[in-house]
């Protein structure tokens, strides 16, 4: 029995759907699907429907992607709205989500589902709050978030993502029992030192928040599961392991190796 851990899944792309079709089931291990699955509301239900009837249990956590109002979204007026109905298709198709109770690993840690979102912080300190768009646009770098997720009610992502934080803080503080460790799964790197991407450096401040630095510490995380770079990789800090597992576009991943040859081990 194992736990694999994938994300970026961009199903957009053709050539990523038809990887997702030829994935063998693995009936007896669980999946951790960790965001940027689609923008298109139908194939979420579709893929969350497909990766149900292939593992034994499968979690998800939304990316941005799954917030941008496109065409797909359904008429939905605000990404606070989209996010209500992906947790409704993820529920009908028995995939847990960052809403659900926090499911456990068979006599190991509590798998924490999180959505802490963005909100700008992953930024040199001498760049204000104010002029972090137009900082990232000199270098034509500004993130399509900008245009597509619409926070409302909240004022901002700023405002969401201080929600989602304190919300998940909090569950966490009170729900997690006391020895248990964690695998905490998140779209977004959950600290600064993380964010690697050196073609596009000025896109770091779309990449998380550093309310959530220490937080495989204050909640004892043997893994940290993330994605949204598109850079696959291991790192180490203070003992715990953080995962990268992306995906990513048809021309980042390699068609001969399969979905499946890119499904990260992150068993407890
Ligand atoms: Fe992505
Ligand atoms: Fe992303």
């Amino acid at each position: 029995m194992k736990l694999w851990a994938i994300s970026d899944l961009h199903l957009a792309g053709a050539a990523n759907r038809a990887a997702l079709r030829a994935l063998p089931p693995c009936p007896a291990d669980w999946l951790i699907v960790a965001g940027d699955v689609c923008e298109s509301l139908s194939l979420f239900a579709e893929a969350m429907q497909f990766l149900a009837g292939r593992f034994a249990r499968v979690l998800w956590t939304p990316g941005n992607h799954e917030l941008w109002l496109t065409e797909g979204a359904a008429g939905h007026a605000s990404s606070t709205a989209k996010y209500a109905a992906l947790v409704a298709a993820a529920r009908r198709a028995g995939v847990a989500t960052p809403e659900d109770p926090y499911p456990r690993w068979p006599d190991g840690p509590v798998v924490a589902l999180l959505f802490t979102g963005f909100d700008y912080s992953f930024r040199p300190p001498e760049v204000p709050r104010e002029d972090v768009v137009r900082w990232a646009a000199e270098t034509r770098c500004v993130g399509t978030d900008e245009h597509l997720i619409r926070p409302a009610p909240f004022a901002d992502m700023d405002a969401w993502c201080a929600e989602r934080c304190a919300a998940a803080h909090a569950r966490l503080a009170a729900e997690l029992p006391p020895g248990v460790g964690t695998v905490l799964v998140n779209h977004y790197p959950l600290r600064r030192d993380l964010v690697r991407i050196p073609r596009i450096p000025r896109y770091s401040p779309w990449c998380g928040t550093v309310r959530t630095e220490d937080w495989h510490l204050r909640f004892r995380a043997a893994v940290v599961v993330s994605g949204h770079l598109h850079v696959r990789r291991t790192d180490w800090r203070d003992g715990t392991r953080f995962e990268e597992v992306s995906l990513g576009y048809a021309r980042q991943w390699d068609s001969a190796r399969g979905l499946a040859g890119y499904l990260r081990d992150v068993t407890p």
